[in-house]
């Protein structure tokens, strides 16, 4: 190595050593991941002996330590890209994505001036306006986010600010009032986070009923925010969920829309996975009522399939945003302040941000929104069919949706938990298949949770996942038959 600088930048036959090894590592990857055993082996004890044997002391050939970390990290980890990982909602990154982030990463655009990176910015302020008209918003405010979380944090405070302007100078002890939020038993647990870290704490998140179909009970939500209004609280903001996490259950957006509407609270509606299905023409009905939202969290690195670090909230009020987050610095750059447009610091909790849109530009670029409705009317598909073959074998399906996740239970174990954690252990451990567990509604039924997170899981894959329950279901009721006492 010459110059001092070239073992961070290192010399150019090196790098394009590496790159060809990228390349060899992910086109493997791709082709390899469905063979691979879906959940790795957990063993921390070994894993830490292997991350604390780097000292740093001494450097390392680039090209050897790359392999070496691209393979144990294949080895320890869940392989969410397989077709077999019926999982979260953690897709496989799509191929424009890839590139997008290494493109990105290369180039490092800086999104924080609008004039450091005008393309990315207005980039990003297209996608804002392109998804948010799909969500039926004529005009609209928004930005990219790291995910779920911060959109969902932009959001309440958003609503905050809305509903009390005096929290920017005063913070929440300026205005004198204990506000609360509302959010369905089944709605994310972010929202408690987000609530923390905006000052106002868990208790002003208040956990409304869901009803047998797991579903927000309105009447629940009227009851406590009425209570609440007795008890010298104020109601702000009720959010509601487009695709629950557990159970992909969306609420009643309509009869939210109304009911916030006549209370004057603001409506966000946490689309984060299921708003996907705005771009489905025949699932779109699904979602009505969310055009009437204040504000949707909506994430493109969920069933979008871009790689991870991509969110967004959109919101249809286009200047509180710019009030929360606009600050004058004298150390930012001017050269945009002759031109009509925004720099994306002045709307987002982030200042120096990464470039998360161009995942999600590529992708619709190269696959078109038809491209993309045709992918997740596959998926929708598949979880009929999945749903439907699950009935077939015997099992009891817990959740009534559209969209493409499907919660089941055993009946001869109804509201054992052990019993439905065992056969997902030994699925998981049959390494073809991933699968969850999750507990449902006011009922806290135990039940398995199978949704369809990747674009190529097929027909064969759903009857890998069957056969596998099944075995694993009938070793089960061998393992907990009651043998008599023999004395
Ligand atoms: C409905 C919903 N909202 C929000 C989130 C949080 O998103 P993220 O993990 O991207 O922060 C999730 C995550 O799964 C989710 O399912």
């Amino acid at each position: 190595l010459g110059e001092p600088f070239d073992s961070l930048l290192l010399p150019a036959a090196v790098r394009g050593a590496l790159w060809r090894t990228l390349q060899e590592i992910a086109e493997s990857y791709s082709e390899s991941v469905d063979s691979l055993s879906v959940a790795p082996v957990l063993d921390p004890a070994r894993l830490r002996g292997f991350v604390r044997s780097f000292s740093f002391a001494k450097p390392l050939d680039p090209d050897q330590v790359f392999r070496e970390i691209a393979s144990r990290l294949i080895e320890n980890q869940v392989h969410t890209a397989s077709s077999g990982y019926f999982g979260l909602f953690n897709p496989a990154s799509s191929t424009m994505s890839i590139f997008a982030d290494a493109l990105t990463a290369a180039l490092n655009p800086q999104l924080a001036a609008w004039s450091h990176s005008p393309l990315a910015a207005e980039i990003e302020q297209h996608l804002v306006t392109s998804m948010g008209a799909k969500f039926g918003y004529a005009e609209c405010d928004g930005t990219l986010a790291t995910g779920g979380s911060e959109a969902n944090q932009t959001a309440l405070l958003t609503a905050l600010v809305r509903r009390w302007p005096e929290v920017i100078e005063s913070g929440l002890r300026g205005i004198g009032h204990d506000p609360v939020l509302y959010v369905s038993a089944e709605g994310h647990d972010s929202f408690r986070k987000v609530a923390r870290l905006c000052g106002l704490g868990d208790r002003s998140v208040r956990r409304v009923n869901i009803g047998a179909d797991l579903r927000m009970d309105l009447s629940h939500l009227l009851h406590l925010s009425r209570e609440d209004r007795a008890a010298g609280r104020e109601p702000f903001l009720v959010v509601g969920t487009a695709g629950t996490t557990a159970a992909g259950i969306i609420d009643p957006l309509q009869e939210l829309a109304a009911l916030t509407e006549g209370e004057n609270l603001w409506f966000h509606v946490d689309a984060a996975w299921g708003g996907a299905a705005v771009l489905v023409p025949e699932l779109r009905k699904l979602l009505v009522g969310i055009e009437r939202a204040d504000s949707i969290t909506f994430d493109p690195h969920k069933w979008l399939s871009v790689a991870m670090g991509a969110g967004m909230f959109l919101t249809r009020d286009t200047t509180t945003m710019g009030r929360i987050f606009s600050l004058r610095a004298s150390y930012m750059p001017k050269e945009g302040d002759v031109f009509p447009v925004i720099d994306p610091f002045t709307h987002s909790i982030q200042w120096s941000r990464r470039f998360s849109g161009l995942k999600l530009f590529l992708t619709l670029a190269v696959a078109g929104w038809d491209g993309y409705a045709t992918v997740l009317r596959r998926q929708v598909e598949m979880g009929r069919a999945l749903r439907a073959g699950l009935l077939e074998d015997g099992w009891r399906v817990e959740n009534d949706t559209a969209l493409p996740v499907v919660c089941f239970s055993d009946p001869a174990h109804a509201s054992d938990m052990p019993a439905h954690q065992s056969i997902v252990n030994q699925v998981l451990a049959e390494g073809r298949s991933w699968i969850s567990t999750v507990v449902l509604g006011s009922t806290k039924q135990p039940a398995i949770r199978a949704c369809i997170t990747n674009v190529k899981t097929g027909e064969e894959n759903l009857r890998v996942l069957r056969n596998s329950l099944r075995i694993a279901r009938s070793e089960q009721s061998q393992s907990t038959l009651v043998l008599p006492n023999v004395t």
